[in-house]
């Protein structure tokens, strides 16, 4: 078995040893083929790789499901070996966070939009955990997933204007077969909501197609996409269509622009999207 680091202290010493470079994926556990991706694309390119899993409480709102979020550590031990990593971290609350923490770190702008609107203070807890992780990790590569597009584009930037030493990189949505993204929150989906749950990429797919069909005003390609979400899920947090470099207002797509939606099916809240154009 790979060794599981369970202190800020073993991380170190860890980390001191390793000659050559280090990939880092950081996870919030409950791993799934998507996380696998990112390991594998660190391991084909570093030395070492190391995985986090923390799930970190000041991402979530006092209404969200931190308390309920799955857990499933013997599991994610196997895939992360199985997927290439080296190490796996394995901190605490207690740790991440000891009493009496008050220092925080923000992307502003950016984070104001589609997640960040629904779920505030949500980005300021990312950047805050992943700025930790990445000053213990020290990693010359660390991999984010396209699934999460506000959060790699916000941490981005982040460790390119704090002047972070490393490089990040945004891998592709892995998929299961019938399209939907895959998610650790997909678990709490019951087969009749998994169904409802296709509604997402089934819309960001009928937007797809309008753009394909030569359709560039925005109105119009997020009524194509809402015209397919909305009767299918219980709630639609929002469907958007964005510049892709900044998040910035768009009316006509002219360049790249992101796709991005975020809906509930029963009491689980779901995002998907797609890069139109580009
Ligand atoms: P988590 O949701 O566990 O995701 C960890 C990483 O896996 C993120 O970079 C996410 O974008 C990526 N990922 C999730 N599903 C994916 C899929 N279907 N295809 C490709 N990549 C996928 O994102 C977080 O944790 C947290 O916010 C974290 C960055 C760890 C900070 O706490």
């Amino acid at each position: 078995m790979i060794p599981s680091l369970a202190t800020i202290a073993d991380l170190r010493q860890w980390r001191a040893r390793q000659a050559g470079t280090v990939g880092f994926v950081p996870t919030m556990g409950a791993l799934h083929e998507g996380h696998a991706s990112l390991v594998r694309r660190s391991a084909a390119k570093n030395a070492a790789t190391l995985v986090s899993i923390f799930v970190n409480p000041t991402q979530f709102g006092p209404n969200e499901d931190l308390d309920k979020y799955p857990r499933t550590l013997e599991a994610d031990l196997r895939l992360c070996e199985q997927a290439g990593a080296t190490a796996v971290f394995t901190p605490d609350n207690a740790m991440m966070y000891p009493p009496g923490f008050a220092t925080w770190v923000t992307v502003e702008g950016m984070t104001d939009k589609l997640c960040g609107k629904s779920r505030p203070g949500h980005f300021r807890g990312v950047t805050t955990v992943v700025a930790k992780l990445f000053n213990l990790a020290q990693p010359t590569r660390a991999y984010f997933g396209q699934k999460d597009a506000q959060q790699a584009l916000v941490l981005t930037r982040m460790a390119i204007e704090l002047d972070m030493p490393l490089e990040v990189i945004t891998c592709p949505t892995v998929r299961e077969a019938d399209g939907l993204a895959m998610s650790s929150r997909n678990r709490y989906l019951a087969a009749p909501d998994r169904q409802r749950a296709l509604a997402l990429f089934g819309a960001l797919q009928a937007v797809q197609a309008a753009f394909k069909a030569g359709q560039r005003d925005v109105p119009m390609l997020r009524q194509a996409g809402l015209a397919i979400l909305t009767p299918s899920v219980d709630r639609v947090d929002y469907l958007e269509i964005l510049n892709a470099h900044d998040l910035g207002e768009i009316t006509t797509v002219q360049g790249k622009a992101l796709c991005a939606v975020a809906a509930f099916v029963g009491t689980t809240r779901l995002i998907d999207n797609v890069i139109l154009g580009g």
